[in-house]
């Protein structure tokens, strides 16, 4: 099969990311089969589609006839067979449960036609379980978009244990035929199944670097983020995990030190935090305060002199460093593509860091490792030879 032969795609799981997902491939005159557990979930996609689209008319961003054309690309359902019975393609966009994801994709293994190629949207969980459920292993693959996908152009395509080169290639080459409200989608082929893909991966160290950090109490949050901001950032570290809540950053170190190491332990701080239900914007507390909602207010002038961000760079060349020995991402420019297109920042931790001197980097992986006395910030031989090319 080629991208171009492409016609019909099923999404799974009409919330935040499925309807996001359906939106684009209906934009691109794909027909799409929004199928959800629900008549109300399925009709919640829809309309959340219907406004993000209006609005695009509204501005004058899109004519009222492709308006109408992408909606009528879109068909709900409630019963999966019928979902996936005319499909070439598929993405799985149903909740982060492994068990879920499994009992899902043995299902429309047995309705799917034998062609159709069937996707994960999964954050991190396991690409080659979830084929091994199926009959298809070879046309099964991990793609995770990013939220909100109609604004974010990174999508991590990403290979299982069985999955075939030709499934990538069509994969890659489908998702580079997607546009969304910003421009075109920016695929990064990760070549292995492995937790955290690129993104969530390079960030992993930083997270636990993060929630370290302030369980010794070596720095006030607001200090920290009042610096980062002070360097231009958008937001701050601190507030950004508020943002995309406590308790998905609790689950994302539970995932880590099951499947990366123990360092990677939930903090006390943050088990408290999930404990009390103060999980950040969407309970309105957290780390700050988000009163209604509203983003918290830093005091610019509390800005933490001793707090280097270069630290935060240094620990994700490093853990960057580790993927390409691993053979997961193919080159130093491939992962600043992917933290540069996933994230809010124009230049990725390679670039960054490199004005530094990779000794020097190493030098300071090995400094924060020690002071902290966590194993996993030790750097790579790879860092340490400076043996990278960008
Ligand atoms: N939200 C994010 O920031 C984000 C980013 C990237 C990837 N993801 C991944 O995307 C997936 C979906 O996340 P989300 O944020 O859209 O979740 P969500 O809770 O907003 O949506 C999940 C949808 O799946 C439906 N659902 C429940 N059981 C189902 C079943 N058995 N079959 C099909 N659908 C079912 C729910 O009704 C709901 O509409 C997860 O794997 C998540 O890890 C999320």
């Amino acid at each position: 099969m080629e991208a171009a032969e492409i016609k019909t795609i099923a999404i799974v799981g009409a919330g935040d990311m499925g309807h996001g997902i359906a939106e684009l491939c209906a934009m691109a005159n794909v027909k799409v089969n929004l199928y959800d557990i629900k008549q109300e979930f399925v009709d919640k996609g829809k309309t959340k589609i219907k406004e993000s689209l209006e609005k695009q008319v509204s501005k004058q961003k899109m004519a009222a006839d492709d308006f109408n054309k992408a909606m009528n690309n879109i068909k709900g359902f409630t019963v999966l067979k019928d979902a996936v019975s005319n499909i070439d393609f598929l993405i799985e966009a149903a909740p982060e449960i492994l068990d879920l994801k499994i009992k899902i994709f043995k299902e429309i293994d047995e309705a799917a036609p034998k062609h159709a190629i069937l996707a994960s949207n999964t954050s991190n969980m396991s690409i080659t379980e979830m084929g091994a459920a199926t009959g298809r292993p070879d046309k099964v693959l991990g793609i995770h978009f990013f939220n909100p996908p109609v604004m974010m152009a990174l999508v991590e395509v990403i290979k299982g244990q069985k999955t075939s080169d030709e499934t990538m290639t069509v994969s890659y080459d489908f998702i580079s035929s997607l546009k969304n409200f910003r421009g075109a989608m920016v695929p990064v082929r990760v070549e292995k199944d492995t937790p955290g893909f690129i993104f969530n991966r390079v960030n992993a160290p930083v997270g636990l670097f993060l929630a370290e950090i302030y369980e010794k109490g070596l720095v006030e949050p607001e200090a920290v983020d009042a610096k980062v901001r002070s360097l231009g950032a958008p937001m701050g570290p601190y507030e950004t995990m508020d943002f995309s809540g406590l308790d998905v950053y609790l689950h994302g170190n539970e995932y880590f030190e099951k499947t990366l190491s123990p360092e990677f332990k939930p903090s006390n701080w943050l088990k408290k935090m999930n404990e009390a239900g103060t999980l950040g914007k969407k309970s309105e507390k957290g780390i700050f305060a988000w009163p209604g909602g509203a983003r918290p207010t830093i005091d610019m002038g509390k800005a933490d002199p001793n707090f280097d961000p270069m630290d935060i760079f240094c620990l994700q060349v490093n853990e960057g460093t580790k993927l390409i020995q691993d053979g997961v991402a193919s080159s130093a420019a491939e992962i600043d593509k992917a933290m540069v297109n996933g994230g809010g920042s124009p230049f990725g931790p390679f670039a960054l860091a490199q004005g530094m001197g990779w000794a020097k980097v190493a030098e300071r992986c090995e400094a924060i490792s020690q002071k902290l006395g966590i194993k996993w910030f030790m750097p790579t031989e790879m860092l340490k030879k400076g043996d990278i090319q960008l």
